[in-house]
């Protein structure tokens, strides 16, 4: 079992200068941070990371948003990682995210909702590796 998470900061939060308060509730809330990034991604490369969702009806737009604007994906360690941090960042649409939650703080629409979590254990290595080498994450992790 792995206790490794990817969270992404998207790009309406780092458009918005929020990507540090964010940074710092995940960091308060006890996630230890192995490397972090801001970068962007190419509409190919983001079709890769959301092929799960390839046949919903918001695919093309979950696609345009997430090359619209830089990112910051973050790999996260934590004991129970997956689970503890989708229920740091609130339900997909802020509007219904428990309050104190990211997205309840930070989302401002179903899908400009500021962050991204991994789902399960596996995608969570999968989407780690989709950003960093294994060489990132041993050197700030010591
Ligand atoms: P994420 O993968 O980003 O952590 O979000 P999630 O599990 O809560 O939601 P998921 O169903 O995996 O959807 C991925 C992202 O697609 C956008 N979305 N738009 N317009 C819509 O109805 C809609 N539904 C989802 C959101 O950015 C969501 O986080
Ligand atoms: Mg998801």
């Amino acid at each position: 079992m792995s206790n490794k998470t990817l969270a992404i900061i998207k790009p309406d939060a780092v458009g918005n200068n929020v990507a540090g308060a964010i940074i710092e509730k995940i960091q308060s809330a006890g996630f230890k941070t192995l490397a972090f990034k801001l970068t962007r991604i190419t509409p190919a490369i983001a079709g890769q990371f959301y092929a799960v969702h390839k046949e919903r009806p918001f695919y093309q737009d979950l696609i345009d948003y997430m090359t619209s604007g830089p990112i910051v994906p973050i790999a996260l360690e934590k004991e129970n990682a997956v689970e503890e941090f989708r229920k740091l960042i609130g339900a997909t649409d802020p509007k219904k995210a428990d309050p104190g939650t990211i997205r309840a703080l930070f989302g401002t629409g179903i899908e400009a909702n500021a962050i991204h979590g991994s789902d399960s254990d596996e995608n969570a290595l999968r989407e780690i590796a989709f950003f960093f080498s294994e060489s990132d994450l041993v050197l700030i992790n010591g």
